[in-house]
C-alpha cells in the first residue's frame, strides 16, 4: 500500500488522534466527533495534506477504530493508520515507528487542532529545514498568570513576557525525535519536552490563532463559528 502525498516532499506528519476527549464531555473519541458535519480528524488531515512539503501522514487512531478511520480518511488523503496508545506519548511513538524511509523532517500535530492552516505546517517544516533540530509554534500569553498554593492563596505573579503558549505542529529532525522517544521516561504532553530533556535546543516560531486545540465544548463552538464565518479555510 502506498500512502504518499507528495513524493518529493521531505516531511512526515504524525497525527495523534487516539484520545478519548474527556474534557469535551461524553461521546465518541474526540478526533471522531463532528465539527460542521465532519470529524475533527478529517478537518485536520485535509489541512495537513494541503501543505506541499508533506510526503507522508501517519495517524494514531483509537485502537477500536483503526479500520473505520482508514476508510474515513481514504477520500481525503493517502494516510497510514496505526493503533494509538494509552497516553499521547505512546500514540506518537506508535506513529513514529510507522514512518517509512525517506522523510527527514517529522512533525507531530494534534488531530484536535483541526483548523490549523497549511501555512503553519509549512513554516514549522521550513524552520527545521533551515537547520533547527526542534521547532515549536507559540503564541504570547495574554492573561496575567498567578502562581497559586493551597487554599487558592496567591503565591506570586509570573512575568508574562517570558511565557509562551505552545501549539502544534512541533517539528523535528527525524533522528532527534527518534532518539528522544527511544529514551523517553514519564509521559509528557508534548514532544518538544522530550527533546528538551535530551539537551537539544528548541526554537519558537509564530503560531496561529486558528491552531487552537479543541479541548472543551467552548472550543468546539468557537471552531464551528470560525468555519461558518469562512475564516478557517
Ligand atoms: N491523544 C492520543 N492518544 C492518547 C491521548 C491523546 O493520540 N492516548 C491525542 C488526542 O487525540 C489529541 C492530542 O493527542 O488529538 C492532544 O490531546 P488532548 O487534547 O488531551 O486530547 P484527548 O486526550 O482526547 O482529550 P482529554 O485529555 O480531554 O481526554
Ligand atoms: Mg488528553
Amino acid at each position: 500500500m502506498t500512502a504518499q502525498l507528495n513524493p518529493r516532499g521531505d516531511v512526515a506528519v504524525l497525527v495523534p488522534a487516539a484520545g478519548a476527549g474527556v474534557r469535551l464531555g461524553p461521546g465518541a473519541p474526540k478526533a471522531l466527533r463532528p465539527l460542521a458535519g465532519e470529524p475533527l480528524l478529517v478537518h485536520a488531515v485535509r489541512r495537513i495534506a494541503a501543505a506541499p512539503s508533506v510526503h507522508t501522514v501517519v495517524v494514531a487512531a483509537p485502537a477500536a477504530d483503526v479500520d473505520s478511520v482508514q476508510a474515513m480518511l481514504a477520500p481525503v488523503a493517502p494516510v497510514i493508520v496505526v493503533p494509538g496508545g494509552p497516553e499521547r506519548q505512546a500514540s506518537v511513538a506508535a506513529a513514529l515507528a510507522a514512518v517509512p524511509a525517506g522523510p527527514e523532517i517529522v512533525l507531530v500535530h494534534d488531530a484536535a487542532r483541526a483548523l490549523t492552516p497549511p501555512e503553519l505546517i509549512e513554516s514549522v517544516a521550513a524552520a527545521v529545514r533551515s537547520g533547527h533540530d526542534a521547532v515549536i509554534p507559540v503564541l504570547p500569553v495574554v492573561d496575567t498568570i498567578k502562581e497559586v498554593g493551597a487554599g487558592e492563596l496567591v503565591l506570586g505573579t509570573v512575568d508574562r513576557s517570558a511565557l509562551r503558549a505552545v501549539q502544534t505542529p512541533q517539528g523535528f529532525r527525524r533522528a532527534v525525535l527518534t532518539a528522544a522517544h527511544a529514551t523517553a521516561g514519564d509521559p509528557l504532553t508534548d514532544d518538544a519536552g522530550l527533546v528538551e530533556k535530551q539537551g537539544v535546543p528548541v526554537v519558537c516560531v509564530p503560531g496561529s490563532e486558528y491552531a487552537l486545540k479543541v479541548t472543551r465544548p467552548f472550543d468546539l463552538a468557537l471552531a464551528e463559528h470560525l468555519l461558518s464565518a469562512g475564516q478557517a479555510g
